[in-house]
């Protein structure tokens, strides 16, 4: 498909509340995101990283606020209409299925959708394994792939719907080098090959400042700073509410 792209950005988020009993999880977060582009969400634990992430997904209906995908209103859909909109996520915590093969785990985000849609992407599923490099392990099962390995896994499950915008949980924490920069590349290459937008939570500053087209950052629920990242990570909020400060 060659469309022309509609103008103005992605997703906007307008004034996001949520709150947990007494927390202000989220306090006023309003934001954008462009088309074709990496930003990096940062902050110190407990500012409402992931509780964004999770607002974003229709995990959580927030209080207050609005966010729109393309000039759709997201909130107040569930996650499975929500994929079908092109959002689609990967978690703080690699989620696979351990005793699926490796192929299987492609195919469960189709599940639910039509057999003439499950037989297109088939062939889909494949190459998104070629693409993050696991295609030798297809038909091994999950469990016996490295820490790694399983969040490649993830990656390449969150590309099988085609999505417009991928949201995604410290992915590189905990992850090996070699992975990493795996992973980096396969970010890359999937907003110049198909497109799409990413929203990636990560303490891993350097890198995020490296790949990202845009950064935000939050501080206790609110958002510190946002705009390039080089100009984000030098502001005296970022750095007094969150650089200095440590991640905890
Ligand atoms: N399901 C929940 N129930 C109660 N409190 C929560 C829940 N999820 C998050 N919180 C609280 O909301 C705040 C933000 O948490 P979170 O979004 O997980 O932060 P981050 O991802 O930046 O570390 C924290 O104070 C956390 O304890
Ligand atoms: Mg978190």
């Amino acid at each position: 498909m060659n469309r022309t792209r509609p103008p103005g950005p992605l997703l906007s988020i307008s004034a996001l509340a949520k709150r947990f009993g007494g927390v202000a999880a989220l306090s006023d977060v309003s934001f954008e995101l462009a088309r074709t582009s990496i930003t990096g969400l940062i902050g110190p634990n407990g500012s409402g990283k992931t509780t964004l992430l999770n607002v974003i997904n229709g995990v959580y209906p927030p209080e207050r606020g609005t966010v729109m995908l393309d000039g759709v209103a997201l909130v107040g859909k569930p996650p499975s209409a929500l994929a079908a909109l092109g959002v689609s996520r990967t978690f703080q915590n690699a989620r696979v299925f351990s005793t699926l093969t490796v192929m299987q785990n492609l195919f469960i985000p189709l599940l639910h959708r039509a057999e003439s849609r499950r037989t297109a992407t088939a062939g889909k599923a494949g190459e998104l394994l070629g693409f993050v490099g696991l295609e030798q392990f297809a038909d091994q099962t999950a469990s016996e792939l490295s820490g790694g390995q399983k969040r490649l896994l993830e990656f390449a499950r969150a590309l099988v719907t085609g999505p417009r915008l991928i949201l995604m949980d410290e992915p590189f924490a905990g992850v090996h080098p070699a992975i990493k920069s795996t992973l980096i590349g396969c970010i890359k290459d999937t907003v110049t090959r198909y497109g799409a937008s990413f929203l990636i939570v990560s303490h891993e500053v350097p890198d995020l400042v490296e790949m990202a087209d845009a950064m935000v950052c939050l501080v206790e629920g609110r958002v510190a700073a946002a705009g390039e990242p080089n100009a984000v990570v030098r502001n005296e909020r970022v750095i007094e509410g969150y650089l200095t400060r440590g991640n905890q």
